[in-house]
């Protein structure tokens, strides 16, 4: 048996297809109703949310997660990436009320995000000093209520940026679903998670 965390919400369906077109028999997910854990052949598929799929990736009790780019930059575990599953395709970027020059003047540069060190990393490498606040979710906001200079943000489709009177000053990077392993699993369950992997690769290849 092979326990995979899979990410609830945005990537969850076609991480789900994808896992169905492998031959996964995944009548049990689609009969799950509010069930967290559901069976799919020889795996059991375990439904968190992002930043926790990591963390039981890392903790050793799923041995392989299903997972945004976004949320492997920001997290700080230690864990195998195996895959890029090609979904799930979108990017961080810097981005502020349209028009306005983030760069310009001396003054002290807030920035809100959901990603903080993602955002640190970020200005640390461009050798900026700017502060980080953390915000949880509709980041937007941030800008348009005169709280922060700028956002580190998703920005998949780019209509929430549009529709709210902003724009992209830079992109940062590329993110997409990937497949994550437990250290410890790629040895004790090499041959299972080897071909878990192989068979989601040849999805890749169709
Ligand atoms: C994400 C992101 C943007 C939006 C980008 O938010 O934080 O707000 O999606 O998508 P778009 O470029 O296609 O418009 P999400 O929907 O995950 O909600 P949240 O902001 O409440 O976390």
């Amino acid at each position: 048996m092979l326990r995979v965390a899979l990410t609830k919400g945005r990537i969850e369906k076609s991480a789900v297809e994808m896992i169905r077109k492998c031959g996964y028999d995944l009548s049990d997910y689609d009969s799950k109703n509010r069930r967290l854990i559901v069976t799919a052949g020889n795996l059991e598929l375990v439904l968190a949310k992002a930043a926790d799929v990591i963390t039981y990736i890392e903790r050793g009790v799923c041995d392989v997660g299903i997972v945004g780019r976004d949320t492997i930059l920001e997290s700080e575990g230690e864990f195998y990436e195996l895959l890029d599953l090609g979904f799930g395709k979108c990017r961080f970027a810097l981005a502020g009320i349209k028009g306005k020059n983030f760069y310009n003047g001396y003054t002290h540069k807030v920035v809100a995000t959901k990603y903080p060190n993602v955002a640190k990393r970020y200005f640390m490498t461009k050798g900026i000093d700017a502060e980080i606040v953390k915000i949880e979710g509709s980041v937007e906001l941030a800008p348009l209520l005169g709280m922060a200079d700028a956002i580190v943000d998703i920005v998949e489709t780019g209509a929430t940026l549009v529709e709210n009177g902003l724009e992209v000053y830079e992109d940062i990077s590329y993110i997409s679903a990937r497949c994550i392993a437990n250290v410890a699993s790629m040895k004790l369950k090499n041959s299972e998670i080897t071909e878990f992997v192989s068979k989601l690769r040849t999805q890749l290849e169709d």
